[in-house]
């Protein structure tokens, strides 16, 4: 069983973390945006130690085997041995890139994540799970590989834009959706905004992915429940210019609906949870996409077997139903009802 991530969210929790344990040199990973807005911040106030400092470029594109092997070619050419500590510093983007490079890099270093953006502090950054895109499609390689450290300051999210925080927050509303009835009556009466920059909203939202993840580190079972929003979002998501967490809204609407037709959702809950998506996300009335090539795309989706296209749904708030298989037909209609709900 792989040692669970450890959680940190004070710089006295990172630095007891840190002084437990010996490393031969540290690297930072980051993007250039990062490197701006947040790298500053993290190593005046967290660390007390010479660092190397790498940068990419920011943006999905840097998640892959060149930006990986250039990477790697600086490592190199500095000396760095495996006994070094890796700490990414930035979105998911990072996480991954960086995720993956510490589970391959002299067989396995060690690796920190400083997620910068709400999507990355309840999600990306957790669980393990990392992942490179190759030759145009997300996450076609990657490995199981949690970090020894995870530092939680909701202090960076000051710089993010804010298409980006509510892109991200769709994750800790799915959180909330699927196992937290608490944290939803709370998440639905208040200011978005504020919530998603909540160090004590942070830290639930985070525990769910956590708890969820590492009791099913090999993706097989509950891990499932993480998946809710996302069979139609991802093809969403691969048929427009959204954000990740912009499309996951989309999906979660259309899951919903599905969950009421056939998981028993009460309508109240899923009108109060569709309202609550639609008035964060504006930017969805004016999508415009085609149900045939969304249900494709969910038939190749790799986390489809045997030509059935299945979903994670909940029957209520807080409680969620695993591996649904539901018929194009059904799915169709799904995507109908979101897109006139946007719509209108
Ligand atoms: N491994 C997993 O379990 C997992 C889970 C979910 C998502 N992901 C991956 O995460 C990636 C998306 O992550 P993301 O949404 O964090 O995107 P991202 O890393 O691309 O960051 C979004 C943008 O915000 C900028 N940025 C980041 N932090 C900032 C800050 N504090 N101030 C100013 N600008 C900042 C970045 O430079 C970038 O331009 C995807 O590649 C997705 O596949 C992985
Ligand atoms: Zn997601």
């Amino acid at each position: 069983v792989p040692v669970p991530d450890h959680i940190v969210h004070s710089v006295s929790a990172w630095s007891a973390w840190r002084e437990a344990h010996a490393f031969s040199d540290v690297v930072i990973l980051s993007d250039t945006q990062t490197a701006e807005h947040c790298v500053p911040m993290f190593a005046s106030e967290y660390l007390n130690e010479p660092f190397h400092h790498l940068s990419v470029d920011p943006g999905e594109q840097s998640k892959d085997l060149s930006t990986l092997e250039s990477v790697v070619e600086v490592l190199l050419d500095a000396g760095i041995d495996r006994d070094c500590l890796l700490i990414c510093v930035g979105g998911g983007v990072v996480t991954d890139l960086g995720g993956f490079l510490a589970s391959t890099f002299k067989r396995g270093i060690a690796v920190a994540h400083v997620p910068t953006t709400h999507l990355a502090m309840v999600d990306a950054a957790l669980g393990g799970k990392n992942g490179l895109n190759f030759q145009g499609t997300k996450n076609q390689i990657g490995t199981f590989y949690p970090a020894s450290c995870i530092v939680l300051d909701p202090r960076f999210l000051n710089t993010l834009p804010e298409r980006e925080l509510i892109s991200g927050w769709s994750e800790s509303v799915k959180h909330a959706l699927i196992a937290d009835t608490d944290l939803w009556n709370q998440i639905s009466v208040s200011d978005p905004l504020k919530l998603a920059r909540d160090p004590r909203i942070i830290l639930r939202s985070a525990n769910i992915k956590s708890k969820i993840a590492a009791s099913d580190m090999n993706d097989g079972g509950i891990r499932q429940a993480l998946n809710f929003g996302h069979t139609i979002g991802h093809a969403v998501e691969a048929e427009s210019h959204l954000l990740h967490g912009e499309a996951i809204a989309f999906g979660m609407v259309g899951e919903l609906w599905l969950s009421k037709q056939l998981s028993d959702l009460p309508q109240d809950q899923m009108d109060a949870a569709n309202s609550y998506i639609k008035l964060l996300h504006p930017r969805l009335k004016k999508l415009k996409l085609d149900p045939d090539r969304l249900i494709d795309r969910m038939r190749h989706d790799k986390k489809n077997s045997a030509g059935h296209i299945r979903f994670t749904l909940i029957s209520e708030i807080g409680q969620v139903q695993l591996a649904t298989a539901v018929s194009p037909d059904i799915i169709r209609q799904a995507l109908n009802y979101t897109s006139d709900y946007f719509h209108t």
